[in-house]
């Protein structure tokens, strides 16, 4: 690996859309970017859920980050004499926490391990809790930059990637998963260049993605998601590289709405197709795709874009905003554990026996 244990990443990364304040937790706006920098402030764990359904705060990762200090922001209004008494009181919020987005199963996991946390605590458990959402985000950090390092290792010098959706340090506790990668792939001369499809409806990609890129001085080309195929075709990329919501335990990853049809294209013009989440977003309790509850939103966000109304009153819309790729069309899956090159079920059980 040429990437050195001490690379400085800090050039690459400078934004941080979560952050704990002692009493509050603090999120970047991602409705309002880029036009708009301004952060919201949430008090509750009601709010934090409100924030995490309208997408103030989003991204698989990050949305468990942000539910562990909702639980921080419940456990600050119950009394209880261990951890176990206050895992009771605090159900009802883990619980609205948890049903607040269906298909990143970060949610689900990072509240299944504050819960853990506070099962085994005792007098002292706010203070464990409160550590313990500290430490998913440390964690989710160190596992990007592993992750960084791991996936552009695989990349050949010089090489033109695409990238979907939003995988960065918005959507993590920072670094990114693939765009972790891709900022490590820039930074190490194996990526010189980057395109972002728009991510349509939510324009994850032009809004975020391209906007976090040059931030960091990295100099990103927007496409169309409909010039994906097309761009394929003209050889001028070689990886497709994006994040995960969910990976089941045969390799299906389900993803931003798009993924999909990225997938398909890529194996039909010979480029590779590489998927980057942390350990969190992999749920060997779920066997294949089809069992993920994909989440619908409301179809009102197809009917224009940055507010202005493009389509005629009364027609239908259908809006799944993520979509599965079967574990046969992925190259490699890239976790802060190693990578599995053509995921299956056996390889997947052979890195993640213990998820
Ligand atoms: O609806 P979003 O914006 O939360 O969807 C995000 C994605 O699909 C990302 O690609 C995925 O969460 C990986 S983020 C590191």
């Amino acid at each position: 690996m040429t990437i050195p244990a001490d690379f400085d990443f800090s050039r690459y990364d400078r934004i941080r859309p979560i952050q704990w304040t002692g009493d509050a937790l603090q999120l970047l706006d991602q409705r309002k970017l880029p036009f708009v920098v301004e952060n919201v402030l949430c008090s509750s764990s009601d709010e934090v859920a409100e924030a995490i359904t309208a997408l103030t705060v989003r991204g698989a990762p990050a949305i468990g980050i942000a539910a562990a200090w909702g639980v921080v922001l419940a456990a600050r209004s119950v009394q209880a004499a261990d951890g176990a008494q206050a895992l009771v009181a605090l159900q009802p919020a883990i619980d609205r926490l948890n049903a607040s987005r269906p298909t990143a199963v970060n949610l689900a996991w990072a509240l299944a391990r504050m819960s853990a946390a506070l099962g085994r605590a005792g007098a002292d458990w706010l203070d464990v809790v409160e550590a313990e959402a500290a430490a998913i985000a440390r964690e989710d950090l160190a596992a990007n930059h592993a992750m960084g390092a791991l996936g552009a290792d695989l990349i050949a010098a010089g090489s033109g990637v695409l990238t979907h959706c939003n995988t960065g340090s918005l959507a993590t506790a920072g670094f990114g998963t693939a765009l972790g990668v891709i900022r490590a792939g820039v930074a190490t001369g194996r990526i010189g260049k980057v395109y972002a499809g728009e991510t349509r409806p939510w324009l994850q990609g032009a809004r975020l993605t391209v906007w976090e890129l040059s931030q960091d001085g990295i100099d990103p080309t927007l496409i169309a998601d409909s010039a994906a195929a097309h761009l394929m075709k003209t050889g001028a990329v070689q990886w497709v590289i994006v994040g995960a919501d969910r990976i089941c335990a045969n390799g299906d990853t389900a993803n931003k709405i798009g993924t999909y049809q990225l997938a398909i294209a890529a194996r039909h013009h010979g480029v590779k197709f590489m998927v980057v989440a942390p350990s969190s977003t992999v749920d060997m309790s779920t066997a294949h795709g089809d069992e993920i509850d994909i989440e619908e939103r409301d179809p009102g966000e197809l009917y224009g874009v940055g507010g202005v109304r493009t389509v005629a009153e009364g027609i239908a819309a259908w809006n799944p905003v993520f979509d599965v790729v079967p574990a046969g069309l992925i190259d490699a899956i890239v976790t802060e554990r190693g990578v599995i090159s053509a995921p299956d079920a056996a390889a997947m059980a052979a890195a993640f026996a213990s998820a």
